[in-house]
């Protein structure tokens, strides 16, 4: 494990794996109620310039449950790069707390961060990139399949932040990935070239959502407008019209394909009710497992 967590590409097979165990142990060791406290004394910054549910309450919870202590800085408390420089703010938490939390805008921001900071950088989203979405993803999708063997990830939406993770995922664990969504809406072209050159995984983008969902494992979804996009929505709702995921192209991936969306969802645009209130949805417990895995990226990094 590195010093800091920004991105999945960071980490070795090994690593990941080494995460995704400690965070099941973890997850028996609180679900039979034991005491254990590895981070007893310890406080977490948490920078949010952008709001959020899950990954505010699973890390302020998390780290309370382990014995430390996390603070919620706003948008409007830190203004990071506007109030003050990246790096000064760095440098002034390094010496109050053992960790910093941050959602961004800017990754060039989140990486600045993690360079002046002398203590331990957590990504909790940047417009690039959710790496602790995806570990908590795969967590998930181990859990339920038991196993990560001939895996099939059909993405059905927008080239986005969360699908930059899970192309960083796929370089260093084999799986077949699609991204399924309109012409123009490719995710990160460095990420999507250097999962392919990783040898490891079979990833495709395949426009024709149908034809997409063939033989899907796990079909996954998120908002067509992530944060920072809102002007663009009205325009986004048009051109991925054909991408819902409902019954109808549910129909189309194994019967037994497992249902995801990071959340929040859009209910009635991106998915219907049908498909996440439906019996093969997962979201819940992909919810809950971002604590999970976020509980064990902290006593890596912080214990
Ligand atoms: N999935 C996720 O990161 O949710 P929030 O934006 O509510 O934190
Ligand atoms: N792609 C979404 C993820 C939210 C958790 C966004 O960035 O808004």
């Amino acid at each position: 494990m590195k010093d800091n967590f920004i991105s999945i590409a960071d980490l070795s097979a090994d690593e990941i794996h080494q995460t995704l165990e400690l965070a099941v142990e973890i997850k028996a060791k609180l679900k039979a109620g034991e005491d254990y406290k590895p981070l007893a004394g310890k406080t977490m910054a948490m920078i949010f310039a952008k709001p959020s549910a899950r990954t505010r309450i699973s890390f302020e919870t998390g780290i309370q449950k382990l014995g430390g202590y996390a603070l919620y800085l706003s948008p409007d408390d830190i203004s990071i790069g506007k109030r003050e420089a990246v790096k000064d703010i760095a440098q002034v938490i390094s010496r109050y707390n053992e960790a910093i939390m941050a959602r961004l805008f800017s990754h060039e921001h989140m990486l600045e961060l993690a360079e002046y900071a002398s203590i331990p950088v957590i990504n909790g989203l940047t417009d690039y990139n959710h790496p602790c979405q995806v570990m908590g993803d795969i967590l998930t999708v181990k859990e339920h399949r038991k196993n990560l063997d001939d895996l099939k990830v059909v993405f059905v939406g927008d080239g986005n932040n969360v699908v930059n993770s899970w192309l960083n995922l796929a370089a260093k664990i084999p799986m077949n990935f699609v991204l399924t969504g309109p012409d123009g809406y490719d995710p990160d072209e460095k990420t999507l070239t250097s999962a392919r050159e990783s040898g490891i995984s079979n990833i495709e983008i395949i426009h024709d959502p149908v034809q997409a969902m063939k033989d899907a494992d796990v079909v996954y979804t998120d908002v067509w407008a992530s944060m920072g996009q809102e002007e663009e929505s009205v325009k986004r709702a048009a051109e991925f019209k054909d991408y819902q995921l409902n019954s109808e192209l549910m129909s189309h991936s194994k019967p037994t394909a497992l249902v995801m969306h990071c959340l929040p969802a859009h209910r009635g645009d991106e998915i219907s009710d049908e498909v996440i209130d439906g019996a093969n949805s997962i979201v819940f417990d992909q919810a809950e497992n971002r604590m999970h895995i976020q509980n064990a990226i902290m006593v890596q990094l912080m214990s």
